[in-house]
């Protein structure tokens, strides 16, 4: 099969377009004919083996696996011995993270845990886009800001991925949301239900006075204090993604803002699952929510995909078509 290979940690430029083996699956895997993948950021962050930390996750000196991407849609090409949920011809989405990736690829393998069927009508470009944002903006808002109807939630980075999901389930739960994006976003996050749209290089949202009971930041840095500045006394605040200072922010001081009583504040991390993968398609086949692509990128133009998305300017999702 042909597959974007990366022996060493680096640039977009170490990725080679090469004949591989097709993988056999494990006895609680499929193997998917991939139609449509999608790519991360967590695919530049691991090919660059940056942060650091990567190294002790995937390999210290070189990575100990060749094909990047995490989100997959195809067919089902063949089964393990103990895959009972899926046969081969099924149209299927997964989350390749515990399977060891490999989406940048004609074929892969996915748990059978991690899959879920595709529905009649959805799209492989639509499906492939949803397991690491889509699930990672449900469970933020469901799981970690608890968001019920009539909350007012403000998603920070609301055009990205993660974003555009996330503003769309926060509507289905009946939120009244507030999405942030630059000026040449605002009518996207707008199209997709946004309630209120300010422009981050306009405002600061932090000074506004305007209290949120949830704040989702899938990027846009500010301290803490500012974010807590912005949230009511028993707000919560779900850090996903961002830039570094972000991360550590949420993860480090978090626990410790969170104990002096008032908002609590802290970071999700996804967990991949295929009940949220049921759910997530079940909204797009419903039509309640709409994947946001932005770009489509021939499997041999990958390297040019990631080299978008590490601008960190994407508009929704970058689907790699095979
Ligand atoms: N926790 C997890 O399990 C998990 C899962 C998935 C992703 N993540 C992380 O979440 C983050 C976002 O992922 P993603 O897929 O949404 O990334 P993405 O698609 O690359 O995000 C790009 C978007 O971010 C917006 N953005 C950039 N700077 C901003 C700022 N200062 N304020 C507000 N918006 C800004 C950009 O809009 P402009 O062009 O207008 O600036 C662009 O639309 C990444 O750091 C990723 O690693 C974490």
């Amino acid at each position: 099969m042909k597959a974007i290979v990366f022996d060493r940690y680096g640039s977009p430029d170490v990725l080679e377009l090469r004949e591989v083996e097709i993988p056999a699956p494990k006895e609680d895997e499929v193997l998917i004919k991939i139609s449509s993948a999608s790519v991360n950021a967590a695919d530049w962050h691991l090919l660059r083996a940056d942060p650091f930390l990567v190294r002790f996750m995937v390999g210290l000196f070189k990575p100990n696996f060749h094909i990047l991407g995490c989100d997959a849609a195809g067919v089902v090409e063949s089964v393990g011995a103990k895959v009972t949920r899926f046969q081969i011809g099924d149209r299927v989405f997964a989350d390749l993270s515990l399977s060891g990736w490999g989406a940048f690829a004609e074929y892969a393998c996915a748990k059978e845990r991690l899959t879920a069927s595709i529905p009649a009508g959805v799209s492989f470009d639509d499906a492939a886009s949803i397991p690491v944002s889509g699930a990672t903006a449900l469970q933020a808002i469901r799981d970690s800001g608890k968001v019920r109807h009539g909350m007012s939630v403000l998603i920070n980075g609301a055009s990205g991925g993660v974003g555009t999901f996330a503003v769309q389930i926060a509507k289905q739960f009946g939120a009244e949301v507030t999405g942030i994006c630059s000026t040449s976003k605002m009518d996207l996050v707008r199209t997709i239900g946004a309630d209120h749209v300010i422009d981050y290089t306009k405002e600061d949202f932090t000074r506004s006075g305007k209290r949120y009971d949830v704040i989702m930041a899938a990027n846009g840095y500010h301290p803490l204090s500012a974010y807590r500045r912005a949230l009511s006394l028993d707000g919560v605040y779900v850090m996903t993604g961002g830039k570094t200072q972000q991360m550590t922010d949420a993860m480090m001081k978090g626990p410790f803002v969170s104990m002096m009583g008032g908002p609590k504040m802290g970071n999700h991390m996804a967990n991949p699952n295929h009940t949220d993968l049921e759910l997530i398609i079940e909204m797009v086949a419903s039509g309640r929510v709409k994947p946001v692509i932005d770009r489509r990128y021939s499997l041999s133009k990958t390297s040019d995909a990631l080299r978008y998305i590490e601008e960190g300017h994407a508009q929704g999702k970058v689907i790699i078509t095979m």
